[in-house]
């Protein structure tokens, strides 16, 4: 008889949702280990701070704007502080109530660092260097992600920032740099913009956004353009250093169609990635096997070692929150030989800029890749009745589907709510549904959500 059912390590939106799962349906006896805070990169210094920031930032600039709705607010300014002290609000609430869901669940959490030290034990080194001895029947791996650094001389000086520092500071950067147009990028991006700083984005691609849409990432580039925001693509950055004259700033040197250019600012973010957190986490006898830093699984989650999962960003592929959520919940039934709940083939991703970024299942491009004889259909935003009475910029929609069936295999918007938006097409692919089936439910009016009706109208 083992100790516990499942030793979870790792409490981000992984972690501690398949505990929750793993004691709730199953009936499990669920220990998880948390070095840091519940809640993990996702609470603590990922989506849900970026998102108080991106939303006190979309406030700000509707408010000075607010005139064309013939409204007037003068004096309008911000308080990086009270900002800061906002979302300390809301991820301690987030905080509490994790915690509350966990205790009446009956997970018990031990605040340390786990480490694998064989096939059904999990060893916990708390904060006070006590070492627990955790026995369980199975163990699921759930340790995330961090900031992957390139090796850029000078990457290491002060006012080099990864978003965790960044996320934290009470004082805006006048001008920020950042080195990588991706999704961390350009939501700091629309925020530092939104706020009046200066923002430059340099990118190695030859497009922002790279895995996602063409037309999503030109959309983007014209509107971040539109507000002032320099963007240069095809860029290799060489070297950071000081600027030499007193003030503390920061030049950036990099190579722009095989000329050298400089840029100079106070702050400069680099966010070109992410990489697996697995450092110290297993014993020699014990590894499971990795490729570039991520732990390999089947289908179900199993690593190589029997009896151990893992989840979520340290396994690499789509490294989100919602992912991790599922993948865990699959891994938790697969341990109890019940069958999968979660359908891992539409994982929908988006960008919260002002307006979203969303995209779930196959662009018409991937599509043809896979040999798929397919059509897209694109609508504008500009006739929707929502869109124009709030006054958000032009967007659009566009739904892939099968030539033949009008099966729906992805969707790629730029609106307003297309965060919220992208559920319906991802439930859609899910389900297998036709253009014909979801034009054919009744959306309200007026809604963003009924130009998917349109966007569907055969
Ligand atoms: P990313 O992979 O989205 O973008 C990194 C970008 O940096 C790429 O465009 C890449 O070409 C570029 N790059 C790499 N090396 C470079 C260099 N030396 N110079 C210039 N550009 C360079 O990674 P990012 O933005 O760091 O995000 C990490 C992870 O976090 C992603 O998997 C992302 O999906 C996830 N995330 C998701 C969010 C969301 O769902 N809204 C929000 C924030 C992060």
């Amino acid at each position: 008889m083992r100790d516990y059912d499942l030793a979870v390590i790792g409490g981000g939106p992984g972690g501690y949702e398949a505990a929750l799962e793993a004691a709730g349906v199953y009936g499990m006896k669920v220990v998880l280990i948390e070095k840091d805070a519940i809640g993990g990169t996702c609470l603590n210094h990922g989506c849900i701070p970026t998102k108080v920031l991106l939303h006190a930032a979309d406030l700000y600039r509707q408010m000075n704007e607010c005139d064309r709705f013939g409204l007037c607010a003068e004096g309008v300014s911000f308080d990086m502080k009270k900002i800061q002290a906002r979302k300390k609000e809301v991820t301690d609430s987030l905080r509490s109530g994790i915690a509350l869901m966990m205790k009446q669940k009956k997970v018990e959490v031990v605040e340390g660092t786990g480490r694998i030290a064989g096939p059904h034990i999990v060893e916990a080194e708390t904060p006070d260097g006590e070492i627990r001895r955790i026995d369980a029947k199975f163990i699921l791996i759930a340790t995330g992600s961090a900031a992957s650094l390139p090796p850029i001389p000078g990457a290491d000086l002060p006012g080099v920032v990864t978003s965790d520092a960044l996320l934290e500071k009470d004082r805006l950067f006048n001008h920020l740099l950042i080195i990588g147009g991706g999704v961390i990028g350009m939501e700091f991006a629309s925020v530092y913009n939104a706020f009046g700083a200066k923002v430059t984005v340099l990118e190695a691609l030859p497009r922002i956004i790279a895995n996602l849409d063409k037309e999503l990432s030109q959309s983007l580039k014209m509107l971040m353009k539109k507000r002032g925001v320099t963007i240069l693509t095809g860029t290799r950055v060489e070297e950071i250093r000081s600027a030499g004259d007193g003030t503390g700033l920061l030049e950036c040197v990099y190579t722009e169609k095989d000329a050298a250019q400089t840029v100079t600012a106070d702050g400069i973010l680099i966010c070109t990635g992410r990489r697996p957190v697995t450092e110290g986490l297993f014993s020699a006898d014990c590894m499971p096997e990795t490729e570039k830093g991520r732990i390999l699984t089947d289908a179900y989650g199993q690593t190589a070692i029997p009896g151990v999962y893992a989840i979520g960003d340290v396994t690499g592929g789509m490294m989100l929150a919602h992912a991790a959520t599922a993948m865990g919940k699959n891994a938790v039934a697969h341990m109890n030989g019940a069958k999968a709940p979660v359908n891992l083939q539409v994982i929908p991703s988006c960008i919260y800029t002002d307006p979203e970024i969303a995209s779930a299942g196959l662009t018409a491009e991937q599509a043809k890749e896979q040999g798929v004889v397919c059509k897209s259909k694109k609508i504008v935003m500009s006739a929707n009745g929502k869109t124009v009475l709030s006054g958000q910029e032009r967007g659009f929609i566009k739904v892939v589907y099968e030539e033949e069936t009008h099966r729906i295999l992805g969707a790629q918007m730029m609106c307003a709510r297309a965060s919220d938006i992208i559920g319906e097409f991802a439930a859609a692919i899910s389900a297998g549904l036709t253009l014909e089936q979801m034009a054919g439910v009744i959306r309200p009016h007026p809604t963003f959500s009924e130009a998917v009706t349109e966007a569907c109208r055969v």
